[in-house]
Parts: structure tokens; C-alpha cells; sequence
């Protein structure tokens, strides 16, 4: 089934590119659902209803969740997938993404963005704008790679990590799942605990003095 609606759910700055994206994509008509009831448009399209009206869209539209939060983002994804709705995934035709890579439903990957050979991007993960995530990294599922933040060779993020804006992963580093990397940081060693870690070299922040 391929549809050329989209319902979009998140009516944030985020969720305005990539309905961008999705034009880039094909899609012809695009509606945005969010629970603040004070939104009429997001961008040029319309905030049509809050996220349970997604029901009313189901048989005849494609969903994206466009949520910077990733545990709602899955959440929302979870409950589409019970629905039986079909999730998008979106790819600026301006993005670079190996043919050998691989990318989970669900994820969007953004203009300028990098993706070379056999990197693994689970679903619902954001590859921002200008992010490169290099040959054999493993991007598990609902990851956020910042804008213009670079992993190198075999990097192996966890679920839920976010990697901040123009951070860097040294090649053959693994940060575990739930983790936040600061704006700015190069992670130069494995990260097992969960937290919060900036800087050069990247530390954990509650750790700094
Ligand atoms: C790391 C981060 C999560 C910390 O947020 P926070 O807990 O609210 O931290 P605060 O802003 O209260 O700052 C606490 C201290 O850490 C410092 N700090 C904050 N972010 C830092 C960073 N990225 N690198 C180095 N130091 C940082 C602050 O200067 C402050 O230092 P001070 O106490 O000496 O003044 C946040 O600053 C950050 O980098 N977020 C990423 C945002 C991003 O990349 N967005 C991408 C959108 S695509």
C-alpha cells in the first residue's frame, strides 16, 4: 500500500522539516497532528487534531513521527505499529547513504547527511542535518545524530542515545544505550554508564569540576 498523504505527528520546528522532506519524498498532501490544541499550522500545513485522532487516518494515510523525545517518539510508533498504520521512512534526496547501509522504518535522514558502507540506522532514529555516521556503525533504534555530528568507523550507539550538535564518536567507540552526548564533545573512549557526558574528551558532566 503506498499512499501520497502523510499525517505527521509533531508539529515542532523538526517536524516542519521534515514534512520538507517528505515533499522531497512524493508525498502531495501532508497534516500534522500534536496535542497542543493552540496550533493551526506547522509551516505550511495544517495541525488538523491531537495525536489519538490518528485513528481517523489509518486506512488512508502514511504516518511519520517527527517527536525530538524518543521515548514518546517510540511510544507513538509502538501504538501506530498496534494500529496497523503504515510508518514512513523519510530520506532528503540530498542525503548520501550507501547501498549497502541499512535504515529502519520510521527513521528520517536529513539534507547533507552521510551514511556510509554497512552502517546499520535502526527505526525511528534521526539523522540530522549534515550528520555522517561512517562504515559498520550500528545506530540503534530511536538514536538522534545532531546536526553535523560525526561517528566514525564501527560506532555502536545505544537505544535512545543522542548525540549533540558537531559532537564526534571516535571510530571503534561504543556509548551505551540512554545516553545524552553533549554539543561539541569528542567521545574518545567506550561509555558503559548511562548519563550526561560533554567536553574534550567527553565526561561524564556530574563528574566535572
Ligand atoms: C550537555 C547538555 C545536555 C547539558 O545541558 P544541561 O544539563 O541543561 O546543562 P547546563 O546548560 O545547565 O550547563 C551546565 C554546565 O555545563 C556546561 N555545558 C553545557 N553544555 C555543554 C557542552 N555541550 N559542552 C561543554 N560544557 C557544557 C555549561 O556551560 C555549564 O557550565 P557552568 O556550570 O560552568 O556554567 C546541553 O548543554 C547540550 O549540549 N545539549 C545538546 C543540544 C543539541 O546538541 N541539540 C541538537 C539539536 S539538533
Amino acid at each position: 500500500m503506498e499512499h501520497k498523504k502523510l499525517v505527521i505527528i509533531g508539529a515542532s520546528g523538526h517536524g516542519k522539516v521534515c514534512a520538507e522532506i517528505a515533499v522531497r519524498c512524493g508525498f502531495e498532501k501532508i497534516l500534522f497532528l500534536d496535542d497542543d490544541s493552540s496550533l493551526t499550522f506547522c509551516g505550511r500545513y495544517p495541525v488538523a487534531g491531537t495525536v489519538t485522532d490518528s485513528d481517523k487516518y489509518i486506512e488512508t494515510a502514511s504516518f511519520f513521527t517527527a517527536i525530538g523525545n524518543s521515548h514518546i517518539r517510540e511510544r507513538i510508533m509502538r501504538k501506530l505499529e498496534e494500529d496497523g498504520g503504515e510508518i514512513t521512512t523519510l530520506v532528503h534526496p540530498d542525503a548520501v547513504i550507501s547501498e549497502s547501509a541499512v535504515i529502519g522504518y520510521g527513521s528520517v535522514v536529513m539534507a547533507g547527511a552521510v551514511i556510509n558502507a554497512d552502517a546499520i540506522i535502526g527505526k525511528g532514529c534521526i539523522i540530522n542535518t549534515a550528520a555522517s555516521v561512517d562504515h559498520d556503525c550500528v545506530v540503534e533504534d530511536y538514536c538522534h545524530i545532531s546536526v553535523g555530528s560525526h561517528l566514525a568507523g564501527t560506532v555502536h550507539t545505544g537505544k535512545h542515545t543522542w548525540i549533540g550538535a558537531g559532537a564526534v564518536v571516535s571510530n571503534n567507540v561504543t556509548v551505551c544505550g540512554e545516553c545524552m552526548i553533549g554539543a561539541g564533545a569528542v567521545v574518545v573512549r567506550d561509555i558503559n554508564e548511562i548519563g550526561t557526558y560533554a567536553g574534550i574528551p567527553a565526561k561524564r558532566m556530574d563528574t566535572m569540576t
